[in-house]
């Protein structure tokens, strides 16, 4: 049977994660987070004592770095990750460890094995032009930056934490910035990606359009 690829990319805080785990119980398909991959290695080499800038430390952290996915569980060594890379202070570290070549190779391989024997949907920000250029569909989500911004916020209120919107807009901006203008892999849409504002739109109104994007391609094969 062939296998059925879905890139989903944008910037932070466009959805992604949210619209890629619904499209993957609607179509049956492995969800990968490649974003908590990276989160996974800055938050390993923090743990390690390692230096997030220096190549030494991180060639030494790829060679032991033990990340297993498990359903939609993503353990490193046996602990399971899960609020502890979802700190501003990993996003942060994830974004910095995203500049370096080899670990971007690391998670792609990664991505790539589990995406060579399962259908999968994979969100991040280069899935459409780097990890699976192949993919059958290409969606680049996007937002105003104060919507996602504002998503960001109550998602953090939500969880009690004690944040003022001036600054995620502001940690947003940082790491758009940061993610469009790096050398490697930048954040941009592939030139056969299908672009999706969801400013003003609901989740329950993006994912139909999303999964009416999906069956057309479905039924022309
Ligand atoms: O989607 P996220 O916030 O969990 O991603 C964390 C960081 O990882 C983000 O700053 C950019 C980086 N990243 C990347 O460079 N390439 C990907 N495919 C996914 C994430």
């Amino acid at each position: 049977m062939k296998l059925f690829k879905v890139a989903i990319d944008g910037p932070a805080g466009s959805g992604k994660s949210t619209i890629a785990k619904e499209i993957a119980k609607i179509f049956n398909l492995f969800y990968l987070d490649s974003g908590a991959l990276y989160r996974a290695f800055g938050y390993y080499l923090k743990k390690m004592g390692f230096d997030l800038n220096n190549e030494n430390d991180i060639i030494n952290a790829l060679k032991t770095f033990d990340i297993k996915i498990i359903k939609n569980d993503y353990y490193l060594f046996n602990e399971k990750l899960d609020f502890q890379i979802r700190t501003p202070e990993i996003g942060k570290a994830a974004s910095i460890v995203a500049k370096n070549p080899n670990v971007r190779e690391k998670v792609n391989q990664i991505l790539r094995n589990i995406a060579k024997v399962h259908s999968v949907v994979i969100d991040g920000r280069d899935i459409g032009t780097v990890v699976l250029p192949d993919a059958d569909v290409k969606i680049f989500l996007t937002a105003s930056i104060e919507e996602r911004a504002k998503r960001r916020y109550n998602e953090l209120i939500k969880k009690n934490k004690k944040v003022n919107f001036e600054d995620v807009l502001i940690e947003i901006e940082k790491r758009d910035k940061a993610d469009s203008t790096r050398k490697i892999a930048p954040l941009k849409p592939a030139e056969d990606a299908i672009i999706v504002d969801t400013t003003g739109k609901n989740i329950k109104e993006v994912i139909t359009e999303i999964k009416n994007i999906i069956l057309k391609k479905i039924n022309l094969e």
